[in-house]
Formats: C-alpha cells, structure tokens, sequence
C-alpha cells in the first residue's frame, strides 16, 4: 500500500529531473501499490522538439529519478511501458523490499544522494582535464538496453564536433521561430522564475537579470547566430570532454530509455564531482544530425543527446512548479 506521504515523497525526487528548457513535462498519479507517470504534451515545445523526443526523453529522467528515490525508500520497482495512445502514463509498481542486511542499499542511496545536488551547469568550465581512471569510470556507467553512450575526450575527434554545432546554432538562432519559442521559455529574473516556476531562468546561464520587455529585445536583436557561434566556440574548448547519446530504435519507448540512461550518467558523474551541459543544437536540426551520424560512424543509431563535460563551480538551481499542478486528474490525464 502506497501511503500519501510516501507518494508525496517519491514525486518530489522524481520532479527534480532535466527537462528540455525546464518545461517538466510530466504528471503523476497514483494507484494502491503504483505511480503512474504521464508525458504532458500541453507542455510540447512544437519548433525545437516537433516529434516530441526531448519530451520523452526527459520524462525518463523522471523515471529514473524515480526508481532510485523508491529503491532508497526500501521498494523494488517493476516499469510496465504502455503502448495503445502516446499519452498513456508508464506504470512504476512498487513492491515494498524485505528487511535487507545494512549496505544492501548502497546502490540505490548513492545515487539517490545525487539527485538534489545535480544540475545543468551552464557556464563556462575549468581547464582542468579528465584523467584516465574517470574516463574509464565514465564509460562503465551502466545503460539502457537500446542506448548508446559514447565519450568523445578533446582530439582530433571531438575537432569533426564543433563546425556541427555551430551549424546547428546558426540554423536554430536564424529561425524566427525558434528564437521567439526560446524567449516563451527564458526567465528573465528571480522573480519571474519563481513565480513561474519552470523555463530556463537567465542567472543559470551567467546572465544579468532584467524586465521581460529588455530580455525579449536582446534575444531577438542583439543575440545574433555570430555571437552564439562565438560563445559556444569559447564554451567548447573549455570543456574536458563530450558524450553523444544514441538510441537504436526512434520511438517513445527508446527514448525513454535514452531519459534513463542520461539520468543516471547526471548522477553517476555528479558524484565523481563532474558538471555537465547540453549542447544539443546539431542534434535537434535533422540535417545536421545527419552529418553527425556521418562523423562518428553511428550506423543505424540514432544521435539523440550531446553533452560537454567538465570541472565548475555550481550555478544557481532552476525551480520546479509546485507538485500539486504535476498531478494527473483522477480518471485519465488532464
Ligand atoms: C532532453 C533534454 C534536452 C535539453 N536540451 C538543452 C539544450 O539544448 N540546451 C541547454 O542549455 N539545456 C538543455 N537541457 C537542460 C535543461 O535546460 C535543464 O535540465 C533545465 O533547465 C532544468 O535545469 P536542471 O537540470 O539544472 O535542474 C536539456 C535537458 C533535457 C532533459
């Protein structure tokens, strides 16, 4: 029997996952021994996301916050995917755990401890470089069946990655479209994050506060595709490394997967003292992932996710909404 208080509990880890712009696009809602997990589609993002995949993506980070805080709370949990319509919720059964000898849920609680530590940190990382023993960490962290991790350390290949992503920055910041969808989601100020409680607040990019009316007018005149491509050549060369995420199959069912493997690299990594970020722009303009895929020779894998690695000092921590507006109507979602 799964109590109010403990539904309560597992949500609020669950609700501290990623999600594209912070947009948290999933409810949740509860059955005597489940949580149900529901994809919000009322929270798509139809110009950078049209297929929806970052949505799915980021609701199996949800997940996999959410199996980790169950394992730390003593439940075993078995996932039960749903496939008739694509907003039918994923199942997480919980069977509580029998009494286990001490340590018996060291897996579940280092992870667990991660959960409200990690974050996307935005800025600008050290110089400091990985050493060995933690690239071979990080590619001994466990993934999804269907998913593909793969870290590119700065050489002559992570070279064939930059002209990609500043192609993917310069299509995506000459789109109209994509800018004004980008600045729906930007909080300018502290005040307006907070109330909001969701979107991509300025300080967590390193950047000054301002009213809604000053921020529009900078992202739409004065950010321009040469000073993005600036940026992200200054954000590229300060990294320790890159991680490209495939999936095998592009479906809900593998993107999810993807959510749960990225989640547990967040986790993993931030325990080894590591920060990470996106840098997805090439992946998210289908010709360009194109070239990707070209690049790394990832044959029938499908480039999903590209992430910078590295040493940072924490940035402020993004909000999330209050939990009561992420749970799902009684009888199918809202
Ligand atoms: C599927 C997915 C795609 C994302 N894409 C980007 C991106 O392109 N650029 C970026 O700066 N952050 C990206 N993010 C990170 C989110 O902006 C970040 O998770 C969100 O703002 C919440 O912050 P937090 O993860 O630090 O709690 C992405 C996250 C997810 C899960």
């Amino acid at each position: 029997m799964l109590t109010e208080e403990t539904y309560f509990r597992l949500i609020n880890y669950a609700s501290k996952a990623p999600s594209l712009h912070n947009t948290q696009p999933w409810k949740f809602g509860r059955e005597e021994d489940a949580i149900l997990l529901y994809p919000d589609l009322s929270r798509s993002l139809p110009v950078v996301d049209p297929d929806n995949h970052a949505l799915f993506i980021s609701l199996g980070c949800t997940l996999e916050n959410l199996v980790v805080a169950a394992g730390h709370y003593g439940f075993d949990t078995t996932v039960e995917v749903r496939r008739g319509r694509i907003d039918d919720p994923l199942r997480v059964k919980l069977s509580p755990l029998p009494p286990l000898p001490d340590g018996a849920h060291a897996k579940y609680s280092a992870l667990f401890a991660q959960i409200k530590p990690r974050q996307v940190t935005k800025g600008t990382y050290k110089e400091d470089t990985l050493d060995r023993d933690t690239a071979g960490k990080i590619r001994e962290i466990p993934v999804e069946p269907g998913t593909n991790v793969r870290l590119i350390l700065p050489g002559e290949e992570s070279e064939k990655l930059l002209p990609l992503v500043v192609e993917g920055s310069d299509r995506q910041f000459g789109n109209k479209a994509f800018v004004r969808e980008l600045v729906d989601w930007l909080r300018f100020n502290e005040k307006e994050a907070i109330k909001k409680g969701d979107g991509i607040w300025n300080a967590t990019m390193g950047l000054p506060a301002t009213g809604r009316a000053i921020g529009s007018f900078i992202m739409k005149r004065l950010v321009t595709p040469r000073s993005e491509a600036k940026r992200w050549k200054k954000l590229f060369r300060k990294s320790a490394g890159f991680v490209l995420f495939s999936v095998a199959q592009h479906d809900p069912e593998h993107w999810i997967r993807l959510g749960r493997s990225f989640q547990r690299f967040g986790l993993e990594t931030t325990a080894m003292g590591l920060k990470h970020a996106h840098m997805n722009m090439p992946l998210e303009e289908e010709l360009v992932r194109e070239k990707v895929s070209g690049a790394f020779d990832l044959g029938e894998m499908m480039p999903l996710l590209l992430l910078r690695i590295g040493y940072a000092d924490p940035g402020p921590y993004s909000f999330r909404r209050n939990l009561y507006e992420m749970i799902a109507q009684q009888h199918g979602q809202a």
